[in-house]
């Protein structure tokens, strides 16, 4: 149970041995392969994860992976955002059609599996309230896996604390914010067997990546110009970059997308390092956002996003609210409900585009990290336009009549006259 390298105290990665893999199959026999998978009815292959198991975990046995058929996430072209922006295409990863409701499971299917295989009894993460759900689904699949959330207690939705509740995970409410609530966890985990599953674990990251490949392969492994993410701890713009840059190595593709890692400007330390040049972030306190599940202001892995996306000739930028909230409501009207932290990607997508950063013919995926419907409150509270966001551009609010027949006619505008 190691995070980090002894001598230079950064985060471990999972090297691959790309050259044996290179002498497996060629570039073509790699697309076949995964081709073939994708018809998979059950079992193993038939995860959006496994599916790739050679460049995920190969020393992972499938008697050891603990699946809910995590990925095979759906992958849609936003028109309506295309003729506003004048831009495209632009397509939507929505990774909250995943088992939790979130893209963290891809990362958790393999950390819980890696887990099983190491044998340890308990598993913990600190989480703004997607990574625990995660945690806590797949560890009551891996039965006799006991395991541990700690969340902040105001910083999580509802519909997000209820999730760890009903899988039967120990789930603490600590009065801090995310980085508090890392910060003692990775204290406790110094004194008990506890194996972290934040995105410092390395092998998370390996599942995380396994977003890249699939839309590759949904785009006949022609890859968009742009990537676009929304950024919190930024371990998942870390695991596409790694991901993308492995598929180079093995010939699969020609060239990696640009990344764009967007961040709400509450809690925006990488945006803010990228706009000043720094080698590194400076750490903040996070103000209030409603992108709570971003709502960072130590990500664990910066150092490793920060030299990715500069690697990939890509920006960190930052969003305020008002514009997450309004991209989010486009993208739902469109019939794609997403979270308001996928809105501050879909909203960097459309500032890049206005600031020509991204070009008007340039292709671009927006990674919709989780399901709209684990935000309820800012949903409505943006349609009825009590958002602290501010009134909505888009606001679309319930209509509350008296139950008669003349007042249903008028309040659903079919009265005549
Ligand atoms: N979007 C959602 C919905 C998230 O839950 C998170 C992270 C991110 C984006 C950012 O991803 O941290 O890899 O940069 N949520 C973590 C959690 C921190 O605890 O659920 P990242």
């Amino acid at each position: 149970m190691i995070y980090r390298c002894g001598a230079c105290g950064g985060l471990l990665e999972v090297r691959h041995d790309l050259e044996a893999l290179r002498d497996l199959r060629t570039p073509r026999s790699w697309k076949a392969l995964f081709r073939e998978r994708l018809s998979a009815i059950r079992g193993f292959h038939r995860s959006g994860v496994w599916r790739y198991h050679e460049l995920v975990l190969p020393d992972l046995s499938p008697a050891d992976a603990v699946t809910l058929g995590e990925g095979n996430t759906g992958l849609y072209r936003l028109e309506a955002l295309e003729r506003r922006a004048g831009a495209g295409p632009l397509h939507l990863k929505h990774e909250g059609q995943n088992p939790s409701l979130s893209f963290k499971d891809r990362g958790m299917t393999a950390g819980v599996s890696w887990a099983r295989r190491l044998g340890v009894r308990a598993v913990a993460c600190a989480s703004t309230g997607d990574t625990s759900a995660a945690l806590a689904l797949y560890a009551a699949r891996a039965e006799g896996l006991a395991a541990l959330v700690v969340v902040p207690r105001d910083g999580i939705t509802l519909e997000q604390l209820g999730q760890p509740l009903a899988s039967g995970c120990r789930t603490i409410r600590l009065d801090t914010d995310f980085d508090g609530c890392i910060q003692l966890l990775q204290e406790l985990a110094r004194l008990h067997p506890l194996y972290l599953l934040n995105s410092l674990n390395s092998i998370r990251l390996e599942g995380q990546k396994t977003i890249a490949f699939e839309i590759l392969q949904q785009l006949d492994w022609e890859p968009p110009d742009w990537i676009v993410m929304p950024v919190g701890n930024a371990g998942n713009v870390s695991a596409l970059a790694k991901g993308f840059s492995e598929l180079r190595e093995l010939g699969i593709l020609e060239r990696v997308p640009r990344l764009a890692g967007v961040q709400a400007a509450a809690a925006a330390p990488l945006a803010r390092a990228f706009s000043e040049g720094a080698p590194e972030i400076e750490p903040l306190v996070a103000g209030e956002t409603i992108a709570t599940a971003i709502r960072i202001g130590n990500p664990v892995s910066a150092p490793k996003a920060l030299s990715a996306v500069r690697a990939s000739q890509g920006v960190f930028l930052q969003v305020d609210d008002a514009a997450a909230a309004d991209a989010k409501a486009l993208v739902d009207a469109s019939g794609v409900s997403i979270c308001p932290n996928s809105g501050v990607a879909v909203a960097g997508w459309l500032q890049l585009v206005s600031e020509g950063v991204i070009g008007r013919r340039e292709s671009a995926v927006v990674v919709g990290t989780a399901h709209g419907i684990k935000f309820s409150r800012t949903t409505l509270d943006y349609h009825r336009g009590t958002s602290p966001a501010g009134p909505g551009a888009h606001a679309n609010p319930p209509v509350e009549t008296a139950a008669t027949l003349e007042d249903l006619e008028r309040a659903a505008g079919l009265a005549c006259g």
